[in-house]
């Protein structure tokens, strides 16, 4: 979290089209927030918070609205609204909810020509399109109920003011979301391991998993403190979760932040760490994002390919569209190919940052109060696309997983909160230090926030798969 204006990478990059892209650069430097660790605590049940109620809400005059972190990017200006049945500007009548239709874009370097998705599940309602309502019932824990919640998104513990945005459910349009329920969410998986793996907004999301759970249960702690890697055990309800650090999928050099040069990415080769462990889980959650706009370079076949904010200028430069694609494909591939392995896969799709009023490392940051009605916003440019390359992975993963008995599922968290600027820490995720600049974090999430939400759809989820 220490961004401190020096730490950008020292070269220039040198793509074609790199200007544009300069802001992503280090965005990810964001995500390499170290671990805070909590000690073993067995407080329940404490009071909730009470509602401080001044909301201020920005009109969207004062602040250029609708840039959901990607914003002036060089792909062809595209959005996906997400009113109902305003999926696309192709979309398909009659059946809009089902079908998500693109035509793709010049800058993509594969599968050329239109492309259709089927993204919702062979259910009667999606769980993923709806508004955030009113709940003045929440949160349902705070950082005196819960120890899990790392500094980072410890927004209340560093003075942020507003409470209001702790005070939404998610209301899916043809039906309800359940709030998460302790006591019926661990008789769900009573006898189940569930890993989550990816980046620090996957942890984030553990962490909200632990701190809803408090109210019933703490678990115990089989990690090493230092660990990005982390083990917990309720043991009482026979039930672990495991978090795989994993920010890109794949194999990779030394994930160092600190580290100058690019990191190796070899696209089509598994990261052991987890692949290897695949087995041993009834349920994976599989999720990557913001690590793909740092300097990498690309290898396919273990010969480098090409490379994002490279310094040499004698190796082709592309894009993140390329890894982030090649990413997905191949951690699909270790789940298909994982012997023994009879657990359901979940892709947590990729949920946008809100800056505004400049890039990350520029000032910009995330000060609404309250959420977005989806008319209010669309999704576009990179966040799109990384969306659509996310629901076509997942789309070539079922197919494949059809032969072998792989289960896939769509967890869309990127609808949702893309409609939540007002959910995330900016400033107010350490106490500020004489003579520093930190960069606002418009990418994790508070907790309590709206990414407890995500639980809410877990839980929900774990409930269809027992109805299958
Ligand atoms: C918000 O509430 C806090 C605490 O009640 C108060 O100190 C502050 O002045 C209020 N801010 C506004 C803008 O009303
Ligand atoms: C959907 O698109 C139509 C025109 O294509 C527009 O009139 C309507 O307002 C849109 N609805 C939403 C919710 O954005
Ligand atoms: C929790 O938040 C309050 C402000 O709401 C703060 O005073 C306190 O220090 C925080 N406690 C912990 C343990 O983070
Ligand atoms: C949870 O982890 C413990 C310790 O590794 C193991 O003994 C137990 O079988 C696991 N339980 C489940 C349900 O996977
Ligand atoms: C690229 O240039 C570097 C020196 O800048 C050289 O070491 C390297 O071999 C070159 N690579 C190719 C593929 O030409
Ligand atoms: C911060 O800057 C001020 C003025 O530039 C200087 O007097 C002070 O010593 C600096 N403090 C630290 C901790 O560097």
């Amino acid at each position: 979290m220490k961004l401190l204006s020096s730490r950008k990478p020292h070269y220039s990059p040198t793509p074609r089209k790199s200007s544009k892209f300069a802001p992503f650069i280090a965005l990810a430097l964001l995500l390499t927030i170290p671990l805070y660790t909590f000690p073993p605590s067995h407080k329940l049940l404490l009071p909730l918070l009470l509602e401080r109620n001044n909301n201020s809400n920005l009109p969207c005059s004062s602040l250029p609205c609708n840039d959901g972190g990607g914003g002036g990017l060089t792909l062809r200006r595209r959005e996906l609204r997400l009113g109902k049945g305003n999926y696309s500007r192709n979309r398909k009548v009659g059946r809009p909810k089902e079908y998500l239709t693109r035509v793709s874009t010049a800058t993509h370097n594969e599968e050329p020509g239109i492309i259709r998705t089927k993204v919702l599940e062979d259910q009667k309602c999606d769980l993923f399109t709806g508004e955030w309502v009113p709940n003045p019932q929440g949160p349902y824990y705070t950082n005196a109920t819960c120890d899990a919640i790392q500094d980072h998104q410890n927004c209340m513990k560093y003075g942020r003011p507003d409470t209001g945005f702790l005070k939404w459910r998610w209301k899916p349009d043809g039906c309800d979301l359940p709030i998460f329920d302790p006591h019926q969410f661990l008789e769900l998986v009573q006898g189940k391991s569930l890993a989550f793996v990816g980046d620090s907004v996957a942890r984030n999301q553990m962490q909200s998993l632990i701190c809803l759970l408090s109210r019933v249960a703490y678990p115990e702690d089989l990690s090493a403190p230092t660990d990005q890697n982390k083990r917990y055990q309720y043991t009482e309800h026979d039930f672990n979760i495991s978090m795989f650090w994993s920010p890109y999928l794949v194999k990779t050099g030394k994930l160092d932040p600190n580290e100058k040069r690019p990191f190796d990415l070899y696209l089509d080769e598994f990261d052991p760490h987890w692949t290897t462990k695949i087995a041993l889980f009834d349920y994976l959650i599989i999720s990557a994002g913001h690590w793909f706009f740092r300097p990498t370079y690309f290898y396919v076949n273990n010969r480098r390919m090409g490379c994002l904010y490279c310094p040499e200028s004698n190796i082709s430069h592309m894009t993140s569209v390329f890894s982030y694609r090649r990413a997905f494909r191949t951690a699909f591939r270790a789940i298909n190919g994982a012997v023994n392995f009879k657990g359901v896969t979940f892709l947590r799709t990729f949920a946008p940052s809100h800056f505004e009023g400049g890039p990350w490392d520029k000032g910009g940051n995330c000060v609404r109060k309250r959420p977005f009605k989806r008319k209010e916003t669309s999704l576009r440019d990179f966040s799109l696309e990384m969306y659509l390359i996310q629901l076509e992975e997942l789309k070539i993963a079922r197919r494949a997983g059809r032969r072998n008995g792989g289960k896939f599922r769509l967890f869309d968290a990127t609808k949702p909160m893309l409609l939540r600027p007002d959910g995330h820490p900016s400033k107010y995720g350490n106490w500020p230090v004489a003579n520093q600049t930190f960069a606002n974090d418009c990418v994790h999430w508070c907790l309590p926030g709206p990414i407890d939400s995500w639980n809410d759809f877990l839980q929900e989820l774990l409930k269809r798969e027992n109805k299958r």
